[in-house]
This record gives C-alpha cells, structure tokens and sequence, in this order.
C-alpha cells in the first residue's frame, strides 16, 4: 500500500477546534453565540443518530442547539410555520431540517422556505445558484469538506483534471462547482457514463460519491492521483462472524490504496468532516448575520 491516507477524523478535530476558538472570541468580544436548530421529522434511526451526534458536537464548540423532533405525520403547514419562527428567531443562526422527510412533505417545498442566510446545508436555490455563479452563499457541507482535505493535501488544486462520480445534489453537483471554482477541469459522471473507467483514469482528483459499495476498483485510479471516497455503504461481512456487517466506500479501498497518491478510508475520511463543516458553516452564517468578518480557511 502506498498511497497517503488522508485521515479526516483528526481533519475534522482540528475544524471543530477552530470553530470552538471563534466562538469562544465571538462571546467574548461580542457577547454573541451562535445557534443551529435541528429538525427532525419522523422516526428514522439512521437520522436519530446523525441528530443526536450533530447536538452534541454544536454543544462541544459552544454553541447554542436546539433540536425540534416532530412526529412524522407532521402537517406541511406545522413543518412550514416552525421554519418560519426559526427565520425569524435572531438566536438561530443556522437552520437543518434532516432529509429525508416523510412522502407527504415537499422536500423542495421545505427547503425553499429556510431563510437562505440560515441554510448551513446550502440546499436553499439560492444558494445552489450563488454557488453556480461563483458568488458569496452557503456550501453543502460534504463538499465542502473534501474541498477542505483537498486544499490542505495539494495546496493549490489549480489545473488538476477532476472527475466527480456521481450527480446528487447534495454532493455530485456542488462538488463539481467548487472544483470548478479552483480552477481544476472537471468532469461529472454518473451511471449512465460511457467507458466510465476510462474517464476515471485521466483523473488526478478522483471524488466519488455514488452509494454503490466498492465499485470502483484499483485499476481504474491514476497512479498517484487522490482519490476522495464520500461513500459510506454498509455491506454483509461473514468473515466477521454471522450477521456482522462492515462499512466500505464506493471505491475498493485496498486496491485503490496501492495505486492512489492518497486516499480517504471509510469510515473515518469524509464522514467525519460534515459535522465539522456544518459547524463552521453555522459559525459563518452568525459572522455575517452581525457583519463580522468570515472565519478564514472555514469557507470555501
Ligand atoms: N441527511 C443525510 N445527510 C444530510 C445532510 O447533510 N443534511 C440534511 N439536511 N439531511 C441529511
């Protein structure tokens, strides 16, 4: 194995410890704290834990945390007059509404209604079309944190070819523009790519983030490119005993590793860094809601 493994456990410690300084100095200086609210509808265990994870984290920089948990027949209108008291709440500063939502609730619908300045996920079209348009806005912040390792492995991601896998919203299409933002050559493949190995190949940045475990193996990677791997797919493992399970990436890490430059592992690569990037991004919704400047390096 050869590749640098990029550990995003200690990368999203640090974040988190930058977050936590800044606003430590925003009470201090200012007698300001900022506060992410967390809504949660239904029941989804899954999303129980990725919300109890992020309150704790918000807790731990010093930050206010409120958590709203609504049962999951909550009505539209219940779901948008909430948003609308967060709106218009001045001790919020970030708003999170945790997706997936019920069949019966409008994703698009919901979103849209956050004020675009507290949407710390940057999923409001607004701040998909500031993003677009290489203007100031809110990042999703998976992106934005393989766009933090990415800066902090290459220094400067000028002219590098990039290939994105993966088209989502919340990771394929920003990741795409804030590559295109540092100057690399990016492409977008998905699974209707033809010769998607080929495509891959030419990559010195590798981003992939399809939800299909291990699918792209070592032979399809660059010798010497970085390979960030956003998948998180959690698959049978016998080997471990009857009805264990492990969790892997979208590419085979272990291939990968020996032809790579770096890579990130699964887990402990990107995963940890959106918490830590939702953090900072709470933190900059706060530094500009009271004109203050923007914590630097924390943004992309
Ligand atoms: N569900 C899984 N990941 C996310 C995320 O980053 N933001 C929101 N709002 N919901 C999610």
């Amino acid at each position: 194995m050869s590749a640098t493994v990029i550990d995003g456990k200690a990368f999203a410690a640090k974040v988190r410890g930058q977050v936590a300084e800044h606003v430590a100095r925003l009470k201090e200086e200012h007698g300001i704290t900022p506060g992410l609210a967390v809504v949660l509808v239904g029941e989804d265990p899954a999303s129980q834990v990725y919300v109890r994870s992020k309150g704790k984290m918000t807790v731990e920089v010093g930050m206010k945390s409120v958590e709203h948990k609504l049962d999951a027949d909550t009505s539209e209108a219940d779901l948008l007059s909430l948003i609308n008291e967060l709106n218009e709440d001045a001790t919020i500063h970030g708003i999170l509404v945790q997706l997936p939502l019920p069949d019966h609730l409008n994703e698009d619908l919901v979103i849209n209604s956050i004020d675009p300045a507290k949407d710390v996920d940057g999923f409001h079209i607004s701040n998909v079309g500031l993003l677009g348009t290489g203007q100031k806005s809110m990042v999703p912040c998976t992106p934005l944190g393989c766009l933090m390792m990415l800066r902090d492995h290459h220094g400067s991601l000028s002219g590098l070819d990039a290939v994105v896998i993966g088209r989502s919203n919340i990771v394929g299409k920003p990741m795409a523009q804030l590559l295109l933002g540092d100057s690399c050559t990016v492409t977008i493949a998905h699974s209707r790519t033809k010769d998607l190995a080929d495509v891959v190949r030419r990559a010195d940045v590798v981003v992939a983030a399809v939800g299909r475990p291990e699918m792209a193996p070592g032979d399809w990677i660059k010798p010497g490119a970085t390979v960030i791997d956003v998948g998180i797919n959690r698959i049978d493992a016998p080997e471990r005993g009857e009805g264990k399970t492990r969790l892997v990436g979208d590419c085979h890490y272990e291939s990968c590793a020996e032809v790579a430059g770096a890579i990130t592992p699964v887990p402990g690569g990107v995963g940890p860094m959106t918490i830590a990037c939702l953090l900072a991004n709470t933190l900059t919704a706060c530094s500009r809601a009271n004109g203050l400047a923007e914590p630097e390096g924390l943004t992309a």
